[in-house]
């Protein structure tokens, strides 16, 4: 069973852990952090859409006709934080490869630490969808809050939050602002840096990934 508190999961499969164990390493490479943050993609969309309703529907083996089940409702929406949101994006698109994307872009102000938006584009009906909004890292909470405020605004009333890692001030300040999303990660670390950065993390998340400083 994975560990709930309030409406965070933590999801502690072990091949989960031991992925992100490497991920975290400094000597991981570029290309090591990418395809680890996909594979780790991979298993918790698998998590994060376990209780998915089914229907029965009717369809023609070569054999014969039978009832079979598929998913129930609206195609899925996955929201993408920029940028970093990008690398659990291709992996939970190869798990659901019908469903519809949204990007947000979001970067933090250094100073600040406050979140600034540059772009945001997502489907035009989400009411009644699944969201499903990604992104590696749960620091501050700024930039999710704002990211779900958004989506809000925009209809959205079924929404989910998938993380790799959290700081246990970014839980409280996520769950105090949106308390209707339930929160899934692989880990909550131990703290946040006065830069906000998660202390042990994994560093930037960002440029880990696509190899800028
Ligand atoms: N974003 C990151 O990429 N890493 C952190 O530690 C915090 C926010």
């Amino acid at each position: 069973m994975n560990p709930v508190r309030g409406n965070v999961t933590v999801i502690d499969h072990p091949l989960i852990q031991h992925k992100l164990t490497i991920m975290r390493n400094k000597e991981t490479s570029i290309a090591g952090f990418r395809r680890l943050l996909r594979e780790i993609a991979h298993l918790m969309c698998y998590e994060v859409t376990r209780d998915l309703e089914l229907e029965m529907i009717t369809i023609e083996t070569p054999m014969a006709q039978m009832q079979s089940p598929a998913i129930k409702g609206k195609k899925l929406v996955f929201a993408s934080i920029l940028r970093a949101g990008n690398g659990l994006l291709d992996g939970m698109l190869d798990l659901v490869p019908a469903a519809r994307v949204a990007h947000i872009g979001l970067y933090r102000d250094h100073e600040t630490l406050q979140p600034v938006e540059y772009y945001f584009k997502a489907p035009s009906n989400l009411e009644d969808r699944l969201i499903i909004v990604v992104d590696p890292m749960l620091a501050t909470a700024n930039s999710a809050t704002a990211a779900i405020e958004k989506l809000k605004e925009r209809g959205a009333n079924n929404i989910r939050f998938l993380c790799l890692l959290a700081a246990p001030e970014g839980v409280a300040r996520f769950t105090e602002a949106h308390p209707d999303v339930p929160v899934f990660t692989a880990a909550i670390d131990e703290k946040l840096n006065e830069k906000g950065y998660i202390i042990p993390g994994l560093g930037d998340a960002g440029d880990r990934m696509y190899g800028t400083k």
